[in-house]
């Protein structure tokens, strides 16, 4: 009898309380290798949650259920640890690190996540060479890498800022929240190309967005409709053109009157 191959990540009936509130009451999804899952849902529903749970921010709490990587228990990591197993996440709103330059920032993050896999650490004049080739597809600007991390960025610059440390990281799991917020044509353009390229090299995605045309553009593997605390329902690209044609509201009233 062949074994199911375990998934890349496994998450089972999480349920996660943020500031005493029952957020996610009993969460399930599977993403495999080179899968993109994307995760919908009306504000407030929890998906940013996820994300945060996942890569482990203690204000959210974990109060039942599991997560593995790869297998390994996420729970039992630090958030540094999840990091180097190739977890990534690429925030809602990428917060300001005044006094920290992003060459510095992204250079020390890659050289603990090379060390974890048994790779060199980069000096400085391989990381940039491999930094300038990175960004220049993102379109941002070199000067940027000098500069302290999202200091004075706008909203689509920090969002290119998280992809160049996506092409750089390399992870194993990503998952980008909003990735496509603030960002114009070329930028969506360079989201889709680079989570195509990182795809066919494995790395499996979990991606929130409320844009059809992007989420048509992914062709991803599945949609999670996230509602009341858990995945409601589970299904292809359809699944998300009825949510972005009905809206959350009038489906979620749907499904109560099935
Ligand atoms: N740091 C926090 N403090 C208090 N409430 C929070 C915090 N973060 C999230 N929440 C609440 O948790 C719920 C889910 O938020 P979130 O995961 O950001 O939703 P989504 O990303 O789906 O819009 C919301 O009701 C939100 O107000
Ligand atoms: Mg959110």
């Amino acid at each position: 009898m062949s074994k199911t191959p375990t998934p890349l990540l496994s998450v089972r009936d999480l349920r996660v309380d943020v500031a005493g509130h029952h957020v996610l009451k009993s969460l399930s999804l599977d993403v495999a290798h080179g899968q993109v899952v994307v995760l919908m849902g009306a504000n407030g529903s929890g998906k940013s949650t996820l994300g945060m749970a996942l890569a482990g921010h203690p204000r959210y709490e974990i109060v039942g259920g599991s997560a593995t990587l790869d297998g390994k228990d996420l729970f039992a990591m630090a958030p540094e640890e999840r990091a180097r197993a190739g977890l990534f996440l690429s925030y809602q709103s990428p917060p300001d690190v005044p006094g920290v330059k992003t060459n510095l920032f992204i250079r020390t993050a890659l050289n603990a996540v090379r060390h974890a896999r048994g790779e060199k650490p980069l000096d400085a004049f391989d990381f940039l060479s491999r930094a300038r080739g990175a960004s220049a597809p993102l379109g941002l600007p070199e000067a940027m890498l000098g500069r302290p991390v999202n200091d004075g960025f706008s909203g689509g610059e920090r969002k290119r800022n998280e992809l160049l440390q996506l092409a750089l990281l390399e992870p194993r799991l990503a998952f980008l929240d909003e990735i496509d917020s603030g960002m114009d044509v070329d930028g969506l353009r360079a989201v889709l190309e680079l989570i195509r390229q990182q795809r066919q090299a494995g790395c499996g995605f979990i991606v929130i967005s409320h844009q059809l045309s992007l989420i048509e553009a992914l062709e991803p593997d599945q949609v999670a409709w996230l509602q009341d605390g858990c995945v409601g329902e589970l299904g292809g690209v359809e699944l998300a053109r009825r949510l972005a044609e009905q809206g959350y509201a009038k489906q979620a009233e749907a499904r109560v009157a099935a």
